[in-house]
């Protein structure tokens, strides 16, 4: 019976004494064989090595690196990934040149070796807590001078104290690739890793698809991912130098477990694990959002995960194509505006909150300041934009030189931009930023006391003329009226035109006749007489001469010159072959040749060609006869406006005139002017819209005749647009399915701009930006005359005179004031 108690205590023994020599094996020595059923574990428990088959399907073994304490046994690393052992076979050992070598000894066939730097003298390979398994000499003390490491050949985990990027002097990249799938872990097609062209970033990649930019260090984190920066739970770093190029992370709290690790799906995710619920707790998911896909918005284009749809160009920037970009193709991304010229210098717009654009094609200094980047910048004149490099300390310089892609916008967090743009381009901030200039309180009684000035000058001004009746009848034209224009000689002018004969006649303009000429050098002109009948027509010639040849934009009819001579007044111009827009869109085999895009570019040109009159000219010019008919067409179909005859200049201050005369078309005049005789810029605006809603339904606004309704064009497409129909309005011919968003937003530019109320019509800067938006405008208020009684204006208040002929010319009303 006392020999079983005695049997008892030395099993306890033995049972005890191998627990404690299993728990001090944390190294390999020279010589020593790891077997397939042994493991050594890291100091405090935290790791174990050993062999391990993943998932449940396979047998196949592998030699590998697990948390030791979780029961989930996470894997965090794997040595032989492409080689399995189908048999529990396989023998680690430390060779005494510092190589650890798998082999199978059933096939006695090497599975896996480690390499070596540097000279192995007293070899010893030694799993650390963190998870690293080093080969280091036992008698050196500083770990950096391993031998090799596990740490530089990572799996698909990335732990706490990885240097991510390369090391020049050892000749590693380390980079994390997916497992093939839970059972296998041989490298799958994902991959992230930093890519070392330009500024180093961090990507993911899927095969050769980059799905995933987390973008450069800026000082305080990733420019693609703000959230991501040190916190109380971790520290992250970038370090750069001649031999390392990395990034890292580590845990505040030591004896937290932390990973970040690449699933075999692609997600990318960062775990915690959580002592309560013995569980990984995902902590975040880097790559979530719709946002972070690469260049998900092409060049130029921008991700907001705030709206919807998410891409949006960045502004100066317009769709490259837009019925693609309308259908959420984005890829073709952006393009400019207005287009860079280096050599008449271009500038630079600020961009916030942003995530930088790819740097691949980049050039950095971390020593520069702001300014001295801008200079290197302004200088090149492929560099397309420059920022900060070092937000946290403010120094440094990155410059960008090729088109910007995969930017998104960030509402907190994100980074400036200096992207250059064409000098026309910023002029366009300037001005809106002259308008924000919260300076109404000192402008508003400087402008009304001007303004009473300005009123007693005009009447003390219009008594003098009343007085001298000759001074409104100045029918002479000076030679100095005309001295800025080439003179053309009568008779070079008489044979250009074949003596001025009926068949060389193109149409009547607003003085006179108008002839096509060929000049002695084979140059076709455009020949505008002043008829001699005409009392009213020197005025018009007059002010066409003033304005026209001060004038220069590729939209508006350029003047070659004039003749002044003897009775005869003429003008030259270039002679554009396609002649007017009213010939294209009102006549039935003409407007099927003008298809959608052509009406698109036709009416983004006549926009920047009065955008230009209004708010960019010396002058600043009203034209107050904007129509069809004066929209001239060149060989490209490119809209230019023409006839200035009764144009009128104002001054900065002074936004709307009164007219006693006034003179226009009906069907494009607006209630104000035409009732009573005010214009402003507005009422270009008011026939502009007119003409946009014209060129889109192919149909005259005046005459314009419905067999439901007495509404004109405008009432018609304003009714349309209030039912949610507005697309029925477009000439059925030309219409493409993936046209049908330009069509939608230019009838509701151009109902914006018919408004009733002038003050409620956008201004042409305002215009061309609605036109290149993404769809989000105001609504429209009732238009202008929209009842087909009402499209000839005030008629009972006044008497019409019209000064050539009929329909569609332009007409002079007089206003007993
Ligand atoms: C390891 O084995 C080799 C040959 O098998 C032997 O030459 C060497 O002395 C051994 N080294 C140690 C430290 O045991
Ligand atoms: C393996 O099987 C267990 C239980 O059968 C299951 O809970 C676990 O999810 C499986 N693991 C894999 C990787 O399929
Ligand atoms: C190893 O596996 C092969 C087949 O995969 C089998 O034929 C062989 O008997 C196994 N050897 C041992 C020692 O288990
Ligand atoms: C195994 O292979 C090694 C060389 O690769 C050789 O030296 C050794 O003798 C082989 N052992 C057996 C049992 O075949
Ligand atoms: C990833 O790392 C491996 C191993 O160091 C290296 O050969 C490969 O070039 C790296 N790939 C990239 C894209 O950095
Ligand atoms: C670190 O975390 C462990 C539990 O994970 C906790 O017991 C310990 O108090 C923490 N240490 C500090 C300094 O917060
Ligand atoms: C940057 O400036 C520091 C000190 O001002 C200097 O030591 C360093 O060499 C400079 N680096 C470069 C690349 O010019
Ligand atoms: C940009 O232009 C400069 C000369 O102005 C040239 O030296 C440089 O190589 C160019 N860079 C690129 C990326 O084309």
């Amino acid at each position: 019976m006392d020999a079983i108690p005695i049997f008892s205590f030395f099993f306890l023994i033995s049972i005890h004494s191998l627990l404690v020599s299993i728990k001090a094996a944390d190294t390999i020595a020279v010589n020593q064989t790891i077997k397939d059923g042994q493991t050594i574990v890291s100091a405090q428990e935290t790791f174990e090595l050993g062999f391990f088959s993943p998932g449940n399907k396979t047998q196949n073994r592998y030699l590998g690196i697990w948390y030791k304490r979780l029961a989930t046994g996470t894997i965090a690393w794997v040595a032989n990934r492409q080689t399995p052992i189908t048999n529990k076979s396989g023998e680690l050992t430390l060779h005494p040149d510092g190589i650890l070598v798998l082999r199978d000894s059933a096939t006695n066939r090497t599975i896996w070796t480690s390499d070596s730097f540097g000279a192995a003298r007293t070899p010893v390979a030694r799993l650390f807590d963190s998870g690293n398994l080093m080969v280091v000499n036992d008698d050196d003390d500083k770990l950096e001078n391993y031998i090799w490491q596990s740490f530089d050949h990572p799996s698909n985990t990335f732990l706490p104290g990885i240097r991510f990027g390369r090391n020049l002097e050892r000749g590693v990249i380390r980079n994390v690739t997916s497992w093939k799938s839970e059972d296998d872990p041989s490298p799958g097609p994902y991959m992230v890793y930093m890519d070392f062209n330009g500024f180093p970033q961090i990507f993911q990649k899927n095969g050769d698809v980059i799905q995933f930019r987390l973008g450069i260090w800026n000082g305080l984190g990733f420019t693609g991912m703000p959230s991501l920066r040190a916190n109380q739970i971790f520290s992250i770093r970038y370090v750069s130098n001649e031999i390392e190029t990395f990034s890292d992370f580590s845990l505040i709290n030591a004896s937290v477990l932390s990973r970040l690790s690449l699933s075999p799906l692609g997600d990318m995710s960062w775990w915690n694990w959580i002592d309560r619920t013995q569980g990984w707790f995902l902590f975040m998911t880097p790559t979530v959002d719709n946002c972070v896909r690469y260049a998900l918005c092409g060049v130029y284009g921008s991700c907001d995960i705030e709206q919807s749809p998410s891409c949006e160009c960045l502004k100066g920037f317009v769709p490259k194509r837009r019925d693609q970009w309308d259908v959420s193709d984005w890829t073709g991304g952006c393009e400019r505006e207005i287009a860079l010229d280096c050599v008449a210098g271009d500038g630079f717009r600020k961009y916030s909150s942003l995530k930088l654009p790819d740097t691949r094609q980049s050039w950095f200094d971390t020593n520069m300041t702001l300014a001295e980047c801008e200079t290197k910048c302004r200088n090149e004149c492929n560099c397309t934009a420059y920022t900060t490099l070092d937000i946290k300390d403010d120094i440094g310089c990155l410059l960008w030189y090729d088109e910007l892609i995969d930017m998104r916008k960030f509402s907190t967090n994100g980074q400036d931009i200096y992207i250059r743009m064409a000098t026309a381009e910023l002029e366009k901030d300037e001005k809106i930023f002259r308008k924000k200039k919260p300076l109404k309180v000192i402008l508003i009684p400087l402008v009304v006391g001007l303004a009473i000035l300005l009123g007693l000058c005009v009447l003390i001004i219009k008594r003098k003329r009343s007085q001298n009746p000759k001074a409104q009848a100045n029918d002479h034209i000076e030679p100095s009226d005309v001295i800025d224009l080439p003179l053309f000689s009568l008779s070079k002018l008489r044979v250009a035109t074949d003596n001025f004969s009926f068949g060389n006649k193109l149409g009547e303009g607003g003085f006179g006749p108008v002839y096509k000429g060929v000049l002695s050098d084979g140059q076709e002109v455009a020949v505008k007489r002043l008829s001699t009948s005409s009392s009213q027509g020197v005025e018009e010639f007059k002010n066409e001469v003033l304005f026209i040849s001060r004038l220069q934009h590729r939209n508006l009819v350029r003047i070659l010159g004039c003749c002044v001579e003897r009775q005869e007044r003429m003008l030259v111009y270039e002679y554009l072959p396609n002649k007017g827009l009213d010939l294209f869109l009102f006549d039935e085999t003409q407007s099927k040749l003008l298809g959608w895009s052509q009406r698109l570019h036709i009416i983004n040109g006549i926009a920047r060609g009065l955008l230009y009159l209004h708010e960019d000219s010396r002058l600043r010019i009203i034209h107050r006869d904007l129509k069809a008919a004066n929209i001239l067409l060149d060989r490209d179909m490119n809209p230019k406006i023409s006839d200035f005859g009764l144009a009128r200049s104002f001054g900065g201050h002074e936004t709307e005139t009164n007219t006693k005369r006034v003179v226009g078309t009906y069907g494009y005049m607006s209630p104000e002017y035409a009732g009573d005789g005010i214009f402003s810029v507005k009422s270009d605006i008011f026939s502009f819209g007119v003409l946009v809603l014209e060129i889109i339904s192919g149909k005259k606004n005046r005459g314009f005749f419905h067999e439901d309704h007495n509404h004109n064009l405008l009432g018609h497409a304003w009714k349309l647009h209030q039912v949610g129909k507005a697309l029925e309005l477009v000439d059925a011919s030309m219409m493409e399915s993936d046209q049908t968003f330009g069509v939608w937003l230019c009838i509701h530019v151009g109902l914006l701009c018919v408004q009733h109320n002038p003050a409620d019509r956008p201004n042409m800067s305002t215009v061309v930006m609605m036109l290149g938006s993404d769809g989000q405008l105001p609504e429209p208020k009732e238009p202008g005359y929209y009842l087909q009684d009402d499209r000839f204006g005030p008629e009972n208040s006044s008497s019409i005179q019209t000064h050539h002929s009929n329909n569609g010319l332009t007409v002079t009303l007089l206003h007993p004031r």
